[in-house]
């Protein structure tokens, strides 16, 4: 049975000012990366989180080739006012057919910006994330680029994408940072040991991308049936070994949430918000769904506590992981650091 506070909270501050829903809402998968979507259930699912409170809102320019975007657009259109807005630029190509390139050039971040403001239909992003580094530009480069950004009034705030602790001081020197968006769950641990401090230190938000694992984390995925553009077939540790090792992982978290009379996804959402609550860092999770309930029970996560004992058992079973998180170890933090 799901864990179901009554309050769901008060907006959370990441840093330079920007104040979000204590929960946000990953949209990459409403246009298919992780399996077929229906449009019209998609636009509603985008509804109910905005109904239930979840209005901080993820996309990417180039997730579903840009028609995430225009999926967000038809959303945005009916109730601006009450989203925080987050895309990204940098990456090219697509999740389901595969990066090709990254640009963090000035020029490439003036085009990417307009262009992601046409398709969403509106003239300002709140939140705007480098997806990923450029390592051919000096990241004083991009940021200074996206800092003139929110001079024009285009973009409110500024994010990074899968950063290391240095590119994010770097990048704090040349303009606010108010969110780092990196993998972070119980099974992708590795910002912890830089970035993370990083972040609380210059007071900078966390936005945890693939809360949930992209799934594996709530035991719902079979590794063996992924569809054939399925992006989690490019990814080491959903190979059919490493997925094996990894169960553990999964029967540890269930486990957990039986105790707690919780699901799964609520206990690896709580284990975000403990890590932040440790740290004094604020951490607004972005997990991401198809289905209306689901955000229903992932908002069930805030007020959900787990005690010592639960979080050094999630700690035990996190060492134990095997596979790489990315498709490209070179393409995020850890690959750099
Ligand atoms: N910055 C980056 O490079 C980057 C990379 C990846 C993702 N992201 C962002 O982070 C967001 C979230 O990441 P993600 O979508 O990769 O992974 P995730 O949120 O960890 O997991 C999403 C998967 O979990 C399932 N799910 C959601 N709630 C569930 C629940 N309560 N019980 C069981 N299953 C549940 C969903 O399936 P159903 O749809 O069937 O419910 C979906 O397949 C993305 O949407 C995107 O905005 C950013």
């Amino acid at each position: 049975m799901a864990h179901t506070p009554t309050d769901h909270g008060h907006p959370v501050q990441l840093g330079d000012g920007l104040a979000v829903s204590p929960l946000g809402f990953g949209g990459m998968a409403l246009t298919p990366v992780y399996g077929d979507v229906d449009p019209a259930e998609a636009l509603r699912t985008l509804h109910h989180a905005v109904d239930a409170g979840v209005s901080f809102i993820d996309t990417a320019d180039i997730y579903g080739g840009g028609s995430n975007e225009e999926l967000i657009s038809q959303l945005l259109k009916e109730r601006r006012a009450e989203i925080q807005l987050a895309t990204k630029f940098a990456l090219v190509g697509t999740p389901a057919d595969g990066y090709t390139d990254i640009r963090g050039d000035a020029e490439y971040v003036r085009q990417a910006v307009d262009r992601s403001l046409q398709r969403l239909g509106t003239d300002v992003i709140d939140l705007y994330y480098m997806h990923r580094r450029d390592v051919r530009v000096p990241i004083e480069e991009t940021v200074g680029a996206m800092a003139e950004l929110v001079q024009q009034g285009k973009v409110k705030h500024l994010g990074l994408s899968e950063v290391t602790a240095q590119e994010l001081r770097d990048a704090s020197a040349v303009h606010p940072i108010s969110a780092v968006q990196s993998e972070w769950s119980i099974w992708s641990r590795d910002v912890e040991r830089n970035v993370v401090p990083a972040a609380a230190e210059l007071g900078v938000g966390f936005v945890p991308y693939s809360p949930l694992g992209r799934g594996f984390l709530t035991g719902t995925v079979d590794t063996s049936s992924l569809g054939e553009k399925d992006f989690r077939r490019n990814i080491p540790r959903f190979a059919p070994d490493a997925a094996s090792a990894n169960q553990a992982v999964v029967d540890t978290v269930r486990s957990v949430a039986e105790q707690l009379n919780a699901t799964p996804a609520q206990v690896a959402l709580a284990w975000l918000f403990a890590q932040g609550k440790q740290l004094g860092l604020p951490v607004v999770p972005i997990p991401g769904t198809r289905k209306a309930a689901r955000i229903d029970e992932n908002l069930g996560a805030l007020g959900l506590d787990l005690t010592p004992a639960h979080l050094a058992v999630l700690a035990a079973a996190s060492d134990a992981v095997v596979g790489s998180r990315s498709a490209n170890p070179t393409w995020v933090s850890e690959g750099r650091e």
